[in-house]
């Protein structure tokens, strides 16, 4: 029997259908942490994290990880001391393992996990969460800008938001202009973008070595 092939970041950017993402993510959750993140030094989680945290004075209330997978964004804001997250993805195998992050005392590191497709209207009250942070799944083959008016009506008056889109995604998507139309509309402020390595310089070998993101600081009006 052959070798089982492992999965990696081109099979996600293959993806076209949120159908497309139930299938591969249910296959790739288990092992997820190690044979992509760890294997390809994928730090793209940690500098959305390091962006929000810069706010984490004034977040009162719950910050949602949109897009959560396994919870790799939740344990380092919890780290960084951010604990009240809740996580939202449409894969339940990858919740299934964001269920299993635990903070030093045994706690689970997110406070509820929720299934859901994020190009659909969300079962979420308007102004539920304090914060939005998204890390990975703004990118090519997965979300576009169709979930943001969802992510806004959301997210409470004040909430502050550290969203990472791939750069590449950001101009073939749509991001420059959907972004004017929702600070021309008053419905968030002008964002700083911030641009950051989607995967560390231990990565410079491969072909997604100079791959990157701009982590979306905002707040929403
Ligand atoms: C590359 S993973 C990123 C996971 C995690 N944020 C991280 O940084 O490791 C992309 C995630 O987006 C989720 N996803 C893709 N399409 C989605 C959709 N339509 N609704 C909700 N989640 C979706 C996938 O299930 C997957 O967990």
């Amino acid at each position: 029997m052959g070798k089982k092939r492992t999965l990696n970041v081109d099979d996600a950017y293959a993806l076209a259908t949120p159908a497309d993402s139930l299938q591969l993510y249910g296959k790739w959750a288990e092992s997820y942490d190690q044979d992509f993140a760890d294997a390809v030094s994928y730090v793209v989680y940690w500098h959305a994290s390091e962006a929000l945290l810069r706010y984490r004075s004034e977040i009162d209330g719950v910050v949602l990880d949109v897009g959560c997978g396994t919870g790799l964004v939740g344990v380092c804001l919890q780290e960084g001391g951010i604990d009240s997250i809740d996580g939202i993805d449409i894969s339940q195998p990858m919740l299934d393992e964001a269920a299993k992050k635990e903070t030093s005392f045994g706690r689970p590191v997110y406070r509820k996990l929720i299934a859901a497709d994020l190009t659909k209207q969300l079962q979420i009250p308007d102004n539920e969460y304090a914060g939005l942070i998204s890390a990975g799944t703004f990118t090519h083959g997965h979300l576009g800008v169709g979930p943001l008016d969802e992510l806004w009506r959301i997210a409470a008056p004040g909430a502050c938001c550290a969203i990472g889109v791939r750069t590449t995604h950001f101009e073939q998507a749509g991001f420059v202009e959907k972004l004017s139309i929702d600070v021309a509309h008053g419905k968030i402020t002008q964002p700083e973008l911030l641009e950051v390595n989607m995967y560390s310089a231990e990565t410079s070998n491969t072909e997604h070595a100079n791959d990157k993101a701009f982590i979306v600081v905002c707040k929403v009006k």
